[in-house]
């Protein structure tokens, strides 16, 4: 806000809210709509990232005042994309998020795997965390919390995103982003959006390509706003309203059932690559290929990445389930975004 006593409290507030975005109204500086301001409690004045007042014309810079330097817009240095993705589309649309946030350095913390990247100590407030997770039965997979609460963050502005297979994501966002707060990361924004669901095939498709085309420009115009609502803020200290739908205590979740994909001998070359991205190590290879169904979580990494096709299910509730997706999760959904104009 405006201090009294500043060099700004010269010009009358008409001057900031009419005729100062007027100036930069070509679209050389990037502002936030009012209402998105007012939604996120934002100052009216807010808009003019402190970019825009460098001199133009002739009109020199006005000097700052202690509180007008306390007024410095966000910076957003380094992007972290931190995700558990078993079959790659969650890590597909944070990548697209971080192409929109357009932002030079971007780091890849990968815990899909059991002996994956070393999450950092602690995040600082100058980096952005996209955080994803895939959707299981209307929850966040089990691992995907373990893992996640290893982060530490300090007051880091986050960016949350689940992904689910065009049936419902339910309590899953919610609980991430009170996973998220816990954690210390300040939720800015929040997203669902549809891949293709892991127990898709090719003869009992649900959502298959998905994120195809339109989700992919929509998670980069996404992440586009994101970056304009973040660089637009002073500070982080409210937490914001994202209206994120979702039952506390969350109802749902994966079931437990024992029961893990085959390994089919004739077409199996035994070339690991079932074993290199099992999340939870459920399969180990020797002359044969062997799994410890207890282990397996039913992500179906191993069946979409086998390159003979010899991993399936044969097991028949897996594949009542799978049929009954395919038949009433056909009607196409559409991405929900949380804490951006839509
Ligand atoms: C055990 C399990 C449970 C799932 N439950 C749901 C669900 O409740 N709703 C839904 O729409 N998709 C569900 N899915 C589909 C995944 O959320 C979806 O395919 C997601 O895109 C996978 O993310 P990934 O590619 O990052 O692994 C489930 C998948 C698995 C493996
Ligand atoms: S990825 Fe397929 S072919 Fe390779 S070892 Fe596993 S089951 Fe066999
Ligand atoms: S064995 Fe189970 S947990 Fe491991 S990759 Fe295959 S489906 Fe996923």
């Amino acid at each position: 806000m405006i201090q009294p006593g500043t060099a700004w409290s010269r010009f009358p507030a008409s001057f900031f809210t009419t005729v100062l975005p007027g100036l930069f109204s070509h679209g050389s500086f990037p502002t936030i709509s009012q209402k998105t301001r007012m939604k996120n409690g934002l100052p009216m004045c807010s808009n003019l990232p402190w970019a825009a007042l460098r001199p133009t014309n002739g009109i020199s810079k006005p000097r700052m005042t202690q509180s007008a330097q306390e007024m410095k817009t966000m910076e957003i240095k380094k992007v972290k994309l931190i995700y558990f993705s078993p079959t790659g589309t969650t890590r597909q649309v944070l990548k697209s998020i971080a192409e929109g946030i357009n932002a030079g350095d971007v780091e890849h913390i990968n815990l899909t795997l059991p002996q994956g990247a070393q999450p950092p100590s602690l995040f600082s407030s100058d980096e952005l965390a996209v955080i994803g997770a895939p959707v299981y039965g209307g929850r966040l997979p089990v691992d995907a919390i373990h893992r996640f609460k290893q982060l530490k963050a300090n007051k880091t502005p986050a960016i949350l995103i689940v992904l689910y297979g065009n049936r419902e994501f339910e309590d899953a966002l919610l609980e991430l982003q009170n996973l998220a707060s816990a954690l210390g990361f300040h939720p800015v924004a929040g997203g669902a959006f549809i891949g293709e669901h892991s127990f898709a095939t090719k003869d009992v498709p649900i959502a298959n390509g998905r994120p195809d085309s339109r989700d992919i420009q929509k998670a980069k115009d996404f992440g586009a706003k994101v970056k304009d609502k973040i660089t637009a803020l002073q500070s982080l200290n409210a937490q914001m309203d994202l209206d994120i739908p979702g039952r506390f205590p969350y109802e749902g979740g994966a079931r437990s059932m024992s029961v893990a994909p085959v390994t089919k001998e004739d077409p199996c070359t035994v070339c690991g690559t079932c074993a290199s991205v099992c999340p939870t190590a459920a399969i180990s290879i020797n002359a044969s290929v062997t799994t410890t169904i207890e282990r397996c979580i039913r992500c179906c990494a191993c069946i979409k990445s086998c390159p003979t096709g010899a991993r399936l299910w044969e097991d028949d509730m897996m594949k009542k389930i799978a049929h009954w997706l395919n038949e009433n999760c056909r009607a196409r959904k559409e991405p929900q975004l949380f804490g951006v104009d839509a």
